[in-house]
C-alpha cells in the first residue's frame, strides 16, 4: 500500500491543502505547530481506512478535535467556530504485486459534513471491497500479500513503569497470531511492548521445540541487531524472560536497561519486523525486504545522536526497503541526508514547499536555508554582525578592541581566528603600503 497523494480539508490547521508524496521516503518538516504530527494523523485516517475492509480490527475515524476551528471576529471574545466539512481524500496504490492482484490504484474519502456527524465512509467503498475480497483469500488459504500499516507518535513509548515491568516478563498466555492480528491497534501511536515480548517469546519456545527458528523469527532479530549500534549480541532470553541485548562489550541487559534512544529505535524496529512476520510469513528470510506498506513515525530522531540520526534513514530504509515512510523531524542531521524531492517543510498557514538542496547540505547550511534558524547563537550572532561592519568600515582599531572583549565573553570561539587573521593581514598590507610610499 502507498499513498501518493491526500487533500486535506479544515482538518486541524490545515484549511485547504493538497500534497504529493514520495514511493519511498518522505520527511516533513517544519516549526513547532505547523502541523507535522496533525499530516501524520491525517495520514493514519487515510491509511487506516484500509482497515474498513478488515472486520473486527478499527479504522481511525475522524475525532472531533480533528475539525478545525476559526474564531469570530464579531464579538469581543473570541467564539469558536467548528469549520465544516471536514474531508481527508487519498489516492494510492492498494496491492502493488501485479502478479498476484493486478495494480489496484484507487481514490478514497472520509468525511464528517456537520456537528455530530459521523465519518462517512461511502467514498471508500471501493476500497472497503477490495480489502474485503483480498480478506477472503486469506482466510481461504490462498496467497496474498498483506500491507503493513504502522504508527509511531511522539510518545511512542510512554508507559507507566508498573505496566512496563509487568509486560516486559513472560507472557502469561502464548498464543500464535493470525495474519490479520497484525492491524490490531495499528493506527495507535503507541507501540505495545507487551505484543513483541509475547511474540519474541513465542517464537523462541517454539525454535527450542523445533530445533531450529523460523526464518521470520532470524529476519527480526538480525533487523533489530541492526539498529543499536555496537550490538555484539540480541535475543530473547527464556532463562531471564526478557528480550536480552549486549553493545560494545558491556554485558547482556535486559531492554528495561538500555537507554532511552536505544530502547525507542529498536521497539520501531522491532515492531514493524514484527507486524511484517505476521502479516507475510510466507516470505519467510525474504520477509522484510518484500512487506510492503505504509509507517507513520513522528520524531524519527527521538533521543539519538546526532551520529544515529545521520543513519536513522538510511537503515531504515535498507532494512524495509518496500515500506513507504512518512516521518517527522527537527533534527538538521536527518534532512541533511534526505533528497530534497522527498522533504515537505510545512508553514503555518497550512501551505508547504520543497526545499531546493537538502541532501549534501552541512547542519548550518540546513537550519539557516531549510529551517530559517540561526545556526549560532542569536546574541553571538549580533555581535559578530557588529564586528564585520567596524571590518567592512576598516575600523580596526575599535574592531580589535570590540573583539577583545567579545573573547572574554565567548572563550575559545574559533570564529575570531578568522577576524584576527583578516585584521593582521590588513595590517600586512597598510605597512607595505606606508613602505612604499617612503621610496
Ligand atoms: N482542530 C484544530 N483547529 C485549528 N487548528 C488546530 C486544530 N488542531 C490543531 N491545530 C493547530 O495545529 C497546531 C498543532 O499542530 P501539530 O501538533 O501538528 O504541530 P507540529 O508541527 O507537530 O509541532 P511540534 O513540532 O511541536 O510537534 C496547533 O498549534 C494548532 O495551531
Ligand atoms: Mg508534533
Amino acid at each position: 500500500m502507498k499513498i501518493n497523494h491526500l487533500d486535506l480539508s479544515n482538518y486541524k490547521g490545515f484549511k485547504d491543502t493538497s500534497i504529493d508524496f514520495d514511493d519511498g521516503f518522505n520527511l516533513i518538516v517544519g516549526e513547532n505547530g505547523s502541523g507535522k504530527t496533525s499530516l501524520l494523523d491525517a495520514l493514519a485516517v487515510a491509511a487506516g481506512s484500509f482497515l474498513l475492509g478488515v472486520k473486527g480490527y478499527d479504522s481511525r475515524h475522524i475525532r472531533e478535535e480533528d475539525v478545525r476551528i476559526e474564531f469570530s471576529k464579531q464579538s469581543e471574545n473570541p467564539v469558536p467556530l467548528p469549520q465544516y466539512p471536514v474531508s481527508v481524500a487519498a489516492k494510492g496504490l492498494i496491492f502493488d504485486d501485479v502478479a498476484l492482484h493486478g495494480k489496484w490504484e484507487l481514490e478514497w474519502k472520509r468525511e464528517i459534513c456537520g456537528k455530530g456527524g459521523k465519518t462517512t465512509s461511502k467514498d471508500a467503498r471501493a476500497l472497503k471491497e477490495l480489502v474485503e475480497k483480498m480478506v477472503h483469500k486469506v482466510q481461504a488459504d490462498q496467497r496474498v500479500n498483506l500491507p503493513l500499516i504502522a504508527y509511531y507518535g511522539a510518545g511512542r513509548l510512554w508507559i507507566p513503569t508498573k505496566e512496563m515491568q509487568a509486560t516486559e516478563n513472560i507472557p502469561s498466555e502464548l498464543n500464535n497470531s493470525v495474519r490479520l492480528d497484525a492491524y490490531t491497534f495499528c493506527i495507535d501511536p503507541r507501540i505495545k511492548l507487551s505484543e513483541i515480548f509475547n511474540w519474541l517469546a513465542n517464537e523462541k519456545y517454539i525454535a527450542l521445540e523445533q530445533g531450529h527458528e523460523n526464518a521470520t523469527f532470524k529476519a527480526a532479530k538480525d533487523a533489530m541487531r541492526r539498529c543499536v549500534d555496537n550490538c555484539n549480541y540480541l535475543d530473547y532470553s527464556v532463562k531471564d524472560k526478557n528480550l536480552v541485548v549486549e553493545y560494545c562489550g558491556k554485558g547482556r541487559l535486559p531492554f528495561r536497561l538500555l537507554s532511552d534512544g536505544q530502547r525507542s529505535m529498536l521497539a520501531v524496529v522491532a515492531d514493524i519486523a514484527i507486524k511484517a512476520a505476521v502479516l507475510n510469513p510466507h516470505y519467510g528470510d525474504a520477509v522484510l525486504r518484500e512487506t510492503s506498506g505504509i509507517v507513520l513515525l513522528d520524531e524519527i530522531d527521538l533521543h539519538l545522536h546526532p551520529k544515529w540520526q545521520r543513519q536513522v534513514v538510511s537503515n531504515l530504509i535498507s532494512i524495509f526497503p518496500k515500506i513507504q515512510f512518512f516521518a517527522s523531524t527537527h533534527s538538521p542531521q536527518v534532512i541533511g541526508e534526505t533528497p530534497a524531492g522527498q522533504i515537505i517543510v510545512l508553514r503555518q498557514d497550512g501551505s508547504w514547499f520543497k526545499p531546493d538542496a537538502s541532501l549534501g547540505l552541512n547542519s548550518n547550511e540546513v537550519l539557516r536555508d531549510i529551517m530559517g534558524a540561526n545556526y549560532v547563537s542569536r546574541v553571538f550572532a549580533e555581535k559578530l554582525a557588529e564586528l564585520d561592519t567596524l571590518l567592512a568600515n576598516a575600523e580596526f582599531e575599535v574592531a580589535r578592541n570590540v573583539l577583545n572583549v567579545l573573547r572574554n565573553e565567548f572563550p575559545n570561539v574559533p570564529e575570531f581566528d578568522r577576524v584576527d587573521a583578516y585584521m593582521d593581514r590588513m595590517d600586512a598590507i597598510a605597512d607595505e603600503d606606508d613602505s612604499g610610499n617612503c621610496f
